[in-house]
């Protein structure tokens, strides 16, 4: 298994642009599915060689399926007003989601392919009483509000996003978590059948399936940190997870891992997806930090993505913790956030 090694601030930011950085990633992970011998999928994810060449055939055309209109406490305006919100259309078709393709345009192509409703989220592991919250629970069981949160993704871009949703801590204190819980474990859906980049590595990158990702138990427990249902006012797109995903808005964006069926209190660290795929450039933490760099590109600064073409790109600072600082770093005090990236 060969992983790209670099040293971690080796390009400065006048060095590389967005595109590179997008390409840099698509590149990398072509590398480790070309040299991949499946070492790094476990069993679920073990995808046969040439199954993407059966993909459209398996898959019939399915029209998305309606989005709910939801009931919310919304954001207050003055709040709203001080982050220029990224347009909807760019928020549901310029995503992330491997399980639907390595590309941006990917998730809003094919993601309609996937059943949400019936849903079964579960809260497992050190809790008191485990819950499982099927999809009309996802929306009636807690006092929904509306939160505008920056998403800086790790590619160096970001978006301000309406999320509609509830904290998780919500949710774990309704389980009641154990006092020797110290970790909380997300895993996204496994579905090859609906999720086509499960089902071939070509599609979906070389990383291990299902996604997971994992936080803290001090991290999960921060009121900041929300358990996402909506946006822009109503149920969220496929493309951006549904039915639930979390938004943790002070780190990287792969941590607001998508489409959530299991949470699991535990007092282990939980292995998460990108840092079992490339431990040198993705850490557990995650957090944003324009003092460290990725290995193949810098941190300090970010581009918005607004409805405007290529030249209109802004470019901005990136802030620490993604401009959260005041409500987290004391999370982080007397760590070395350059060895806990
Ligand atoms: N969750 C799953 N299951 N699969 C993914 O590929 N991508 C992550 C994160 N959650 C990802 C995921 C990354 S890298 C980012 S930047 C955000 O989702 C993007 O969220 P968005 O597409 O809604 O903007």
């Amino acid at each position: 298994m060969r992983i790209v090694k670099s040293n971690r601030s080796q390009f400065k930011d006048h060095q590389i642009t967005d595109e590179t950085v997008f390409n840099n990633k698509r590149h990398f992970l072509k590398k480790l599915g070309l040299v991949s011998t499946g070492a790094l999928l476990t069993t679920p994810s073990q995808a046969g060689l040439f199954d993407w060449l059966k993909d459209d055939e398996a898959q019939p055309a399915k029209p998305p399926a309606p989005l709910k209109q939801l009931s919310y406490q919304p954001v207050k305006q003055s709040q709203k007003d001080q982050l220029e919100l990224t347009p909807q259309d760019k928020v549901t078709s310029y995503n992330n989601f491997y399980e639907f393709g390595t590309a941006k345009q990917d998730p809003s192509e094919h993601a309609h392919q996937l059943t949400v409703d019936p849903w079964q989220l579960t809260v497992s592991g050190m809790v008191e009483t485990p819950i499982t919250l099927n999809y009309d629970d996802l929306f009636s069981s807690f006092a929904l509000e509306e939160r505008v949160y920056r998403l800086r993704c790790v590619e160096a871009w970001s978006m301000v996003i309406p999320w509609v949703g509830f904290s998780l801590a919500d949710l774990l204190k309704k389980a009641g978590v154990k006092s020797d819980a110290k970790y909380v474990a997300f895993e996204t859906l496994y579905r090859p059948n609906e999720m086509r980049g499960q089902k071939s590595r070509f599609i979906g990158g070389s990383i291990p399936y299902p996604y997971t990702e994992g936080l803290r138990i001090d991290e999960a427990m921060h009121p900041l940190t929300l358990l996402a249902i909506g946006l822009y006012g109503k149920s969220l797109p496929n493309q951006n997870g549904a039915p639930v995903r979390l938004v943790v808005p002070w780190k990287y964006g792969f941590k607001s891992i998508k489409s959530i069926t299991s949470i699991k209190l535990t007092n282990r660290q939980p292995k998460t997806t990108w840092n079992i795929s490339a431990p040198d450039e993705y850490g557990f933490y995650a957090n944003v930090n324009p003092n460290v760099d990725h290995p193949r590109w810098s941190q300090a600064s970010e581009r918005i993505i607004t409805s405007g073409g290529l030249f209109d790109q802004q470019r901005v600072k990136t802030l620490p913790f993604n401009g959260y600082a005041d409500q987290v770093a004391a999370l982080y005090k007397g760590m070395d956030l350059s060895k806990y990236y």
